[in-house]
């Protein structure tokens, strides 16, 4: 059912010295910083042969990385995004399973402008997933 993996997530105390480590250190192509306010987060985007990364940092009072910053003041890995080519179908494939899809249960649009949903960390092994359709 998954398909390729769209991104990994990471949630970074400083995006602007996370990004000049992922440019200078790693010489990876990177994208400028982006505030996406409907999502609580600014976003810089790494863009690597296979797949891409996403450095997060909190943006707003009610950033749904706050916490988790909180938590890992070093900042760490906070989901992988895996794309799905009927996320609906997905849907109901994993709930029929037991596992439960956060929020709502409705895809929202995320990041990319495309349908996502995440899935309880405690049903994958501890690891946040995100499902976004392509
Ligand atoms: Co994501």
């Amino acid at each position: 059912m998954i398909g390729r993996l769209n991104h990994v997530a990471i949630a970074v105390p400083d995006l602007e010295a996370a990004r000049r480590q992922y440019r200078d250190v790693l010489g990876a192509t990177v994208s400028e910083a982006e505030d996406l306010p409907e999502h609580g987060v600014s976003v810089v985007f790494v863009s690597l042969d296979n797949t891409k990364i996403e450095l997060l940092h909190p943006l707003g009072e009610k950033s749904p990385i706050a916490r988790f910053l909180e938590k890992n003041p070093d900042g760490g890995m906070h989901h992988v995004c895996y794309e799905v080519e009927d996320i609906i179908a997905a849907r109901d494939r994993l709930k029929a399973q037991g596992a439960r899809v956060l929020g709502d249960g409705e895809p929202k649009i995320g990041a990319h402008g495309k349908p996502v949903l995440f899935l309880h960390p405690k049903d994958f092994n501890g690891t946040l997933v995100e499902l976004e359709q392509v």
